[in-house]
């Protein structure tokens, strides 16, 4: 007999070697994926962090592919199929009535069917013919899930360990010829080192060698000694036993045709104790790894985990409870009525999500008619059907970089209100520089009386000025207005309807430029010189058109959401003329106000419609900006408290107040990393306990609802890629979109959605997004620049806008 395989076998894998091997067997515990992935780990269910019981575990997939067959099996056509399939159709060619719902493997089925009183199992350990083991995974290192909350069970088929080499200095040539003689050759060899199935196997190789070696006195081999299967792993559990273990030593050298002597019997029981304990030794070595490499993915400095039997592994309390005979059966049944359940659930939930989840056919039919609508709001005879207003904005060009001049801007209808100084000097001279304040317009004001809106943000100019000395100077002013406007000239702005949380009486028909100097007059202490009015997609526009000359498109997506681009003039009916670009205020947020999107509303969405400060107005804007997404969140999340999907259909009165979920809240829950807990701590400080599975359905309508407005906007700004590139006769279009509003910057996953969306509608444009750090302040100023220059070059002869 060789040394090593004696020492091997004696179990002196305590030690570096044990530690060694703890190593490979998980790859150091961290980082977990790949190691698992090496030893053939599959996620299996999927369960919920550290406090909850595992009973409500939800499945993620009940597809269970036969990787490969092990221990006594082989059956040919059944590896790489769906065992559950095969299993039903089997069922059905038998004419029974049963429903296969989960395939779960052993482990999880002891997992599940174990507790110690009240505190589940997350580790789930099988001994057996074979071995294997699963316990409950942090689901962010399970790679082949997109998710990254709450845990999922995980398969180790630990089994196979040493598969790949692994442990090719452990292995003795008992364990070789063992594995030779197996059905699965080179397969499972670790299962093979401690599987009941290779036990008595290994111990009656053994005892060949010594009957050979001459070491039993007994004799050389006998034919039963020779015959493959002679030997149990019950025979060496019980040989190995101190009360009794020798006698059962005797019986097998009889039962083997060998005549036992005491000093035999003593070396078989040997043999059978270091066989068994190298098998245990092996088995809690990898128990202590997996549990170790739990501990660590959860980042705790102990571990308090309940496996099965009894004992301390390192850090961790294992605390091993022994299945009972029924265990594994009850495990499977609790699956099997968890999974029913959480299936029930999890198809009423898509059910009711479904239409907020848009198509790629949908995507394009927005975008056709997106296009459809735009053709029509600028053709004169069908304008007043159209349900995108397409504004002249009397805006002809982008800036060029030659503006000049010290301007006042007033920036309202975003979330703050600004007034700004803004110098433009040469590149060379420091080129822009800008000073603002932000005022507050508080909602009284902004649903008040229009003469109290206008004498209001006088007072703030009137602060403004004093603040920065500039009394006594009349700066020519650029009013970004973000509302829509009929313009007649870049100076003059009616106001056809006010939208977002605006709506103040006496303001819409009239010219607001003339409001606010109405407003100056009545204060009477200074003079303004409005010289241009702009709406803050133009004025986003023009601020990065600044930096980029490719920019030609304006996006606002905030409070509100519109768009502005660069049209041809010779399709812009209402200006006279055909040469060369105005700018177009398209109004977006009215899209489908004429019914051309019926079909794409949803009940949620008539329903914060419906509450809004105008109902049947601005119903695209009302599927996609910041002072909506939050309500259709509430709605959505009402009606699952409703269905008794949430909350566990507890009432939760807080979610019918309007506006307690602002939009900032799905930034929050979308967030990457520690989402799941804010989540959980958005709800809690509504006063709403949320389980972590209510978090999880939480986030998902956040996801849903996000997603959809994304992709909305993505496919309304496809629509206007294209016709730039249309109107221009181009293969290929490069545009840059000037981006500004809250929702767009500060959503984690929102501009994803847009720009993705705008790759797939428009393959045919290169759409860059440039986010505008300035406002459109800065933009408005711009315009009031170029009207300053053209002013003048009118007293003295010159060209421009
Ligand atoms: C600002 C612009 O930065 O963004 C405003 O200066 C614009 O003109 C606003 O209205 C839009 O975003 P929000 O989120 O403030 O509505
Ligand atoms: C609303 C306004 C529009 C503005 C948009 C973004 O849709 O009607 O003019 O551009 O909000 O602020």
């Amino acid at each position: 007999m060789r040394e090593r395989d004696l020492r091997v076998l004696r179990a002196e894998l305590g030690g570096s070697q044990e530690a060694q091997l703890k190593d490979r067997i998980f790859h150091g515990a961290v980082g977990p994926a790949a190691a698992l992935h090496g030893l053939g780990a599959f996620p299996s269910s999927r369960g919920r962090p550290a406090a909850a019981a595992p009973d409500s575990p939800v499945l993620l997939s009940l597809q269970s592919k036969l990787q490969s067959w092990s221990k006594g099996y082989s059956c040919s056509g059944v590896v790489g199929r769906d065992v559950g399939q095969l299993l039903q159709a089997a069922i059905q060619r038998q004419s029974h009535d049963i429903n296969v719902m989960v395939v779960v493997n052993d482990t999880v089925a002891t997992m599940m069917g174990c507790r110690l009183g009240t505190k589940p199992c997350e580790v789930g350990l099988i001994v057996g013919a074979g071995t294997n083991s699963c316990f409950m995974e942090e689901a962010r290192y399970v790679e082949s899930l997109d998710d990254n909350e709450g845990r999922m069970c995980v398969n180790t088929e630990w089994g196979t360990f040493g598969d790949t080499g692994a442990m090719a200095d452990i292995l003795t040539t008992y364990d070789e010829h063992v594995d030779a003689g197996s059905l699965n050759k080179g397969k499972h060899r670790f299962e093979k080192l401690i599987g009941s199935l290779y036990l008595g196997e290994i111990a009656r190789l053994l005892l060949v060698q010594l009957a050979q070696d001459k070491a039993l006195h007994a004799g050389g081999t006998t034919p039963q000694l020779r015959t493959q299967g002679m030997v149990t792993a019950l025979e060496v559990l019980n040989i190995s036993e101190d009360q009794g273990g020798l006698a059962a030593a005797q019986c097998l050298l009889q039962k083997l045709g060998l005549q036992p002597s005491d000093p035999d019997c003593f070396t078989v029981q040997q043999v059978c104790l270091a066989v068994v304990t190298r098998a245990a030794c092996l088995c809690a070595t990898s128990l202590a790894a997996m549990l170790t490499h739990m501990r660590k993915n959860r980042e705790l400095p102990q571990l308090d985990v309940c496996v099965g039997v009894d004992g301390d592994t390192f850090q961790c309390t294992a605390t091993l409870v022994s299945a009972v005979d029924d265990s594994r059966a009850q495990g499977v049944a609790v699956v099997a009525a968890v999974a029913l359940r959480l299936e029930a659930q999890r198809r009423e939930v898509d059910q009711l999500l479904q239409p907020l989840r848009l198509a790629p056919r949908a995507r394009q039919q927005v975008q056709a008619l997106l296009q459809c609508e735009m053709e029509r709001g600028l053709r004169q005879e069908t304008h007043a059907q159209a349900s995108t207003r397409m504004l002249p904005t009397y805006v002809r060009a982008t800036p060029d970089g030659s503006e000049r001049g010290d301007f006042l801007a007033l920036d309202l209808g975003g979330t703050n209100f600004r007034v700004l100084l803004v110098k433009l000097r040469s590149r060379e001279a420091g080129g822009i520089c800008m000073v603002s304040e932000i005022y507050s317009i508080p909602p009284e004001v902004a649903q008040g009386p229009g003469s109290q809106l206008f004498d209001h943000i006088v007072e703030c100019i009137v602060d403004f000025q004093t603040k920065q000395g500039l009394w006594g100077r009349t700066l020519p002013l650029g009013f970004t207005f973000s509302f829509p406007c009929q313009q007649k000239s870049l100076d003059q702005g009616i106001l056809l309807n006010w939208t977002k949380g605006f709506t103040a009486s006496g303001c819409e028909g009239k010219d607001v430029v003339e409001l606010l100097r109405e407003a100056v007059r009545r204060k009477n202490q200074f003079d303004l010189d409005v010289v241009a009015i702009v709406n803050d997609t133009v004025g986003t526009m023009m601020s990065c058109g600044y930096d980029d000359p490719n920019c030609e498109v304006g996006l606002i997506v905030g409070t509100g959401t519109n768009a502005c681009y660069m049209e041809e003039l010779r399709n812009v009916e209402a200006v006279p003329g055909a040469e060369g670009r105005m700018c177009i205020n398209m109004e977006w947020g009215a899209f489908g106000d004429n019914g051309c999107l019926d079909e794409f509303f949803t009940h949620f969405d008539a329903q914060v419609d419906r509450v809004s400060l105008n109902p049947g107005k601005q119903r695209f804007e009302k599927l996609i900006s910041g002072m909506y997404l939050g309500e259709i969140v509430r709605m959505v999340l009402v009606e699952l408290v409703e269905k008794e999907l949430l909350f566990q259909g507890r009432p939760c009165p807080a979610l019918q107040t309007p506006g307690i979920f602002p939009t900032k809240f799905l930034s929050t829950i979308e967030s990457d990393g520690l989402a799941l807990r804010q989540a959980s701590a958005v709800l809690q400080n509504l006063g709403l306990a949320a389980s972590v599975e209510d978090a999880l359905l939480v986030r998902k309508v956040c996801q849903v609802v996000s997603l959809r407005a994304g992709q909305l906007c993505g496919a309304a700004l496809a629509a206007v890629a294209e016709k730039i590139r249309d109107n221009r006769g181009l293969a290929q279009l490069a545009v840059t979109v000037g981006v500004d509003g809250t929702l767009y910057k500060l959503h984690p996953h929102f501009s994803q959605h847009v720009q993705q969306t705008v790759k797939e509608l428009a393959p045919r444009c290169t759409v860059t997004f440039l986010q505008s750090e300035d406002g459109s302040g800065k933009g408005a100023a711009l315009v009031a620049a170029v009207a300053c220059r053209i002013a003048q070059s009118r007293a003295a002869p010159a060209t421009g806008q």
